[in-house]
């Protein structure tokens, strides 16, 4: 097994995972391939906080033993639906006898029909938007269309809604306040007159209690749990939450309760509940869809074991998924002492979501069907300004990473994922894991959404992306309490925007500086631990800030003095990366957006991530675009290889002439010449002849395209830039001795534009670093001329 060390690209969830709402659904197929690193095959995988249960399917999917644990009831119910048999044709009927219900019952009847504008008929209202409670457009259901139309509400739309305030209602709601939490403003309350049932207008209340009535009494309970997941499915987008779309997104039929918060908003949305069932039911991401997928995705159905809280379960061992509402706290009871291989978790950040109080909008439904579905709120791991503060949270995340590393083997690894801005709790939890006697491993800063091009008004920093933090047990470092955080700080910053070789964002650079902080074990608690303030206070010292224009990454940060702090230059890390695409185009020819995303993340890890928003446009340049894939310009490309590779092997005939021993970069050893690699004619294939060199050093000198050597001495380089950037080209010159002559050698073609360089650094660093320049024709001659001397060569190179 060898370790996963950089970050993965995110694949397009299948309809498994988009049937049901959950905040923080993680990435199926990145912690498929954890789980399936880091599980051995016949082990046992825990998540204690499996939410969605995204990790407890992936885990059964790839036949490991698995445990899901989660104190919030939604998790079980999810795992005992999912599992369930099912039957469309059942399923049909069932949802078509509930709609039929409630398309002939006359109060639905009366207070959901409008006429319709088409056709001057009576039809459904598939919608009411609202402004201050007034409404201002309705969707219309209407037999003349298929589609649903859009009307401007008349006198009767507006008295029907009035009068739907005074519905009586003929079944059960859940009649409940809302919880003492800072989820609820009194603002809020005080609106919906703290009742959870008010979070729907009447006449919405009215078609869900109708809908949940003839899922309660049904006597089927496999299908009375996918009914039921429909059901929850639905009312969350039929409250007096959901805004309408803005008119930007054409989708004036449908919303979503986007916010993880509860807010009255004063545009609303009325939803039909039983349009919404429908599509929830059977329709594009649906109960319907979901079961299709779970046809083809799992290959077997489990043995399911569920763990009761009162009930020590640490004993049953036949099970493929153990799953429960349990508590963390307890998790000991349900799980024996180092019996886990692996455990990867998400777990919850401070107070940034409140799981419970969001999920109550579903659980209060469920829990009249079964009571264990309601949710034990006083136990929930989180801060709250009413009920838990930020030391309650870290007293119980502790004791939850100590139960963790109990029950773990010797040898078992733990991989958490943490997205938190507040340093207070990163640093929460960073402790936490040293006084749970974890040691970090690998801090890996992983971008979450897709990065491709559906994505690309999506928002850089931390709330799009986690760090991946890899443990092992065993003593950790002692936790570094010295005043060396600050120096560390601006170290590293240095390093990073050293190692890129340009300007960089910020948002960039905290990325790394976290991911580079997190491994070091500070512990901040003593000292001002702000990021942003210690390197502000180095503004203008040593770093220099320009606005950043072309995205919303912060501002750029780059050196004052950029030669005091690069020491071993290298290409900029733009140009790196489009290196790193060409090759990777060059060699498979064809390559989809992920495969170019994977090998920039593979090849570029944390605080040298570029931006993944450019590599599109570097694909652009050297590829074109067709079924999904992009195809590299072979054609057009191919030429300036050759003719590189032509003019290296001229240089290399030129340099034996001379007597001298030759050496080829790293990148062009490869090249092909005659049925030959290039380095089949050279004397060496790496500079480790050069003594003493720092190994950062030796690697950008192997770099170079070409250098001659007389006993182990460099006596000339060469860089052929046939059509490459000629400032790139420089940079790792520097990393020679002044004195050794640099040559440039270009096309005749090149000429004016090589002239027209009017940057003033590439000027100054030609000079300083000894370097002139000459054109293929001059070489075509002086190869003719068959007594000329080195010295002689040399000379007729052109200075700046
Ligand atoms: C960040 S979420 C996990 C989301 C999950 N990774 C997914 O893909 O859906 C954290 C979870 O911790 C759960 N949780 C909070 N307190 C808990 C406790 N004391 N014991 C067990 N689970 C708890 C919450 O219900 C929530 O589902
Ligand atoms: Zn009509």
């Amino acid at each position: 097994m060898s370790d996963i060390n950089f970050a993965l690209v995110e694949e397009t969830r299948p309809p498994i995972y988009r049937a049901m709402k959950y905040w923080g659904k993680k990435p199926h197929n990145i912690w498929s391939k954890y789980i399936d690193n880091y599980t051995p095959k016949g082990g046992c995988f825990l998540d204690p906080f499996s939410g969605s249960g995204i990790s407890i399917l992936e885990s059964f999917r790839l036949g490991r033993k698995t445990i899901g644990y989660d104190l919030n009831p939604l998790t079980s119910f999810l795992i005992e639906t999912y599992f369930t048999e099912f039957n469309l044709e059942n399923f049909e009927n069932e949802f078509n006898s509930i709609k039929q219900k409630i398309q002939n019952d006359s109060i639905y009847k009366k207070y959901f029909s409008t006429v319709c504008k088409n056709c001057g008929e009576v039809a459904i209202a598939q919608h009411y938007k609202d402004e201050s409670s007034t409404i201002y457009e309705i969707g219309v259901d209407c037999k003349c269309s298929k589609k649903y139309l859009l009307k401007k509400p008349d006198e009767k739309d507006h008295n029907t809604k009035a009068l739907s305030e005074k519905i009586e209602l003929k079944n059960w709601v859940p009649d409940l306040n809302f919880p003492d939490s800072e989820s609820f403003t009194d603002d809020f309350k005080n609106k919906l007159n703290n009742k959870f049932y008010n979070l729907w207008s009447k006449r919405n209340l009215y078609v869900i209690s109708e809908i949940f009535n003839k899922i309660e009494n049904q006597k089927n309970k496999k299908l009375q749990k996918q009914l039921l997941f429909g059901f929850i499915q639905t009312i969350h987008l039929c409250t007096k939450m959901s805004p309408p779309r803005r008119e930007k997104s054409n989708r004036p039929h449908s919303t979503s309760w986007g916010r993880s918060a509860y807010l009255y908003p004063n545009r609303q949305m009325e939803m039909n509940p039983m349009h919404v069932f429908e599509s929830s039911c059977l329709g594009k991401q649906s109960v319907k869809s979901c079961y299709a997928s779970i046809a083809t995705y799992f290959d077997k159905k489990p043995v399911l074991a569920e763990s009761h809280s009162n009930i020590k379960s640490n004993a049953i061992k036949n099970f493929d998924i153990k799953y429960g509402v349990i508590n963390i706290l307890n998790i000991n009871d349900h799980i024996e002492d180092k019996s886990i291989d692996f455990i990867m978790t998400d777990p919850p950040y401070g107070g940034l979501v409140k799981y419970f109080d969001l999920s109550l909008i579903w659980l209060i439904w469920l829990s009249k069907i079964d009571s264990k579905y309601f949710p034990d709120l006083s136990s929930e791991i989180t801060i709250n300004k009413k009920t838990s503060n930020i030391e309650t949270y870290k007293k119980r995340f502790l004791k939850s990473v100590q139960n963790l590393a109990k029950i773990l083997k010797d040898d078992g690894k733990i991989v958490f994922t943490f997205h938190n801005k507040d340093l207070k709790i990163w640093n929460a939890f960073l402790k936490t894991l040293f006084l749970s006697g974890l040691k970090i491993e690998k801090v890996i800063h992983q971008e979450n959404k897709r990065s491709g091009e559906s994505n690309v008004s999506m928002p850089y920093g931390t709330s799009a992306s986690d760090f991946y933090i890899r443990c092992s047990k065993g003593a950790a470092k002692k936790l570094n309490t010295s005043n060396e955080f600050e120096n560390f700080v601006i170290n590293k910053a240095i390093e990073i925007i050293a190692e890129r070789n340009e300007p960089t964002p910020y948002q960039f650079l905290l990325n790394g500086l976290l991911a580079e902080i997190s491994q070091m074990g500070f512990d901040l608690d003593n000292f001002d631990s702000n990021i942003q303030k210690v390197l502000d206070q180095k503004v203008n010292l040593i770093f220099l800030l320009t606005d950043n224009k072309s995205n919303k990454a912060g501002n750029y940060w780059w050196f004052k003095n950029p030669s005091e702090y690069i020491k071993y230059p290298d290409k900029k890390l733009t140009d790196r990366v489009e290196d790193t695409l060409l090759a990777l185009l060059r060699r498979k020819v064809s390559i989809k957006l992920d495969d170019a995303i994977g090998e920039v993340f593979e090849k570029y890890p944390n605080g040298l991530t570029p931006d993944t928003k450019s590599i599109n446009k570097i694909l652009e340049k050297f590829a074109t675009k067709s079924g999904g894939k992009w195809h590299y310009k072979a054609q057009d490309l191919e030429k300036d290889y050759t003719e590189h590779t032509n003019y290296i092997f001229k240089l290399i005939s030129l340099g034996k002439k001379f007597n001298l021993k030759i050496f080829v970069g790293k990148r062009e050893q490869s090249e092909n010449y005659k049925n030959k690699k290039l380095s089949d004619f050279t004397d060496f294939t790496d500079v480790n002849f050069l003594k003493d060199f720092d190994k950062k050093r030796v690697k950008r000198i192997e770099m170079i395209d070409m250098l001659w050597i007389s006993n182990n001495n460099i006596v000339a380089s060469f860089e052929v830039e046939n059509s490459t950037n000629f400032i790139s080209g420089i940079q790792r010159g520097s990393n020679l001795n002044i004195e050794i002559p640099k040559i440039m050698l270009m096309p005749d073609k090149r000429k004016k534009e090589f002239e027209n360089i009017t940057d003033p650094l590439f000027g100054d660093q030609f000079k300083k670093f000894n370097w002139s320049f000459m054109y293929y024709n001059d070489l075509d001659k002086t190869l003719e001329n068959k007594n000329i001397k080195l010295d002689e060569f040399l000379r007729t190179t052109t200075k700046l």
